[in-house]
């Protein structure tokens, strides 16, 4: 039986993933904002099989309590076997443009208390030499565009820094697994006009726990993702600026 921690647990696709390790009897520690769908959750994951469940309310936020909940989540079991990192914001692209404060939120929520969790999380993991530690970014992090590169921004910082972690720890025994998923139907694109490109919550979560139990390095959900970015990548900039995207 593993020890899984995953941070933002209350996310559609978290929650999706969450259900995977479940079905494998797994220990699930729940890190969200929202005590009452904390508990909820926990009580699915429990219907469905998962050894044993732990909450803990945060708002990744409030970084002074990073320290303490890493400790906590850490000690229950003596350790975690598999970390997922899933919050995050579509934050206002336009709002953002005209007020830092916006912009700078932004960051901190997509990327700064990202490496405030991991900070404490992959020390431990180093000092015990085994883990497997997963993000979920974005695709939006491969490019700057016009509608959202205040959130690509953070994202794409998010994947440099899971890069250089994912080469410290290598050479100790723990992997860093960077997700990067396309549009996903879930809460945070509620506003967003459908088309064919998006996945479920489902479809991506069931990737997120696939990916992390083999200890990729980096996975795009779904995995056509790859070729579009790979396309979206090798325009020149001279072209790319041009387009409205
Ligand atoms: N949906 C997409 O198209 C898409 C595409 C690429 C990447 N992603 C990434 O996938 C991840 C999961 O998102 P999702 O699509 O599953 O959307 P979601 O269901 O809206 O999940 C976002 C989660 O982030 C949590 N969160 C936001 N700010 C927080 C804070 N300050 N403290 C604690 N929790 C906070 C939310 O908590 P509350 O419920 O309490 O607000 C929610 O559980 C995110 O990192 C997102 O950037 C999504």
């Amino acid at each position: 039986m593993k020890t899984i921690l995953i941070i933002g647990a209350t996310s559609a696709i978290a929650q999706e993933t969450a259900r995977a390790y479940a079905r494998d009897g797994d220990k699930l520690i729940l890190v969200a904002r929202d005590p009452a769908r904390l508990d909820t959750l926990s009580e699915d994951l429990k219907s469905r099989g998962a050894g044993e469940t732990h909450t803990i309310a945060l708002d990744v936020l409030d970084t002074d309590r990073h320290g303490e909940v890493i400790e906590e989540a850490w000690s229950r079991n003596n350790g975690i076997d598999i970390a997922l990192v899933a919050h995050g914001t579509l934050g206002d692209q336009t709002g953002g443009e005209k007020d830092y404060a916006l912009a700078a939120r932004e960051f901190q929520t997509n990327f700064l208390s990202v490496v405030s969790l991991l900070t404490p999380l992959a020390n431990k993991m180093q000092e015990k030499k085994a883990g497997t530690i997963g993000v979920i970014s974005s695709v939006a992090g491969l490019r700057g565009r016009q509608s959202n590169y205040l959130y690509g921004s953070a994202k794409g910082g998010l994947n440099t820094y899971l890069q250089g972690l994912r080469n410290r720890l290598a050479h100790h025994g723990v992997a860093v697994v960077t997700l990067l998923p396309g549009f996903v139907d879930t809460p945070m694109t509620a506003e967003l006009p459908k088309s064919p490109l998006f996945a479920s919550a489902k479809t991506v979560g069931r990737g997120v726990y696939k990916a992390l139990n083999k200890r990729k390095n980096v996975v795009y959900l779904p995995w056509f993702w790859w070729g579009i970015m790979t396309i979206i990548r090798c325009i020149p900039e001279p072209v790319f600026k041009k387009l409205k995207l």
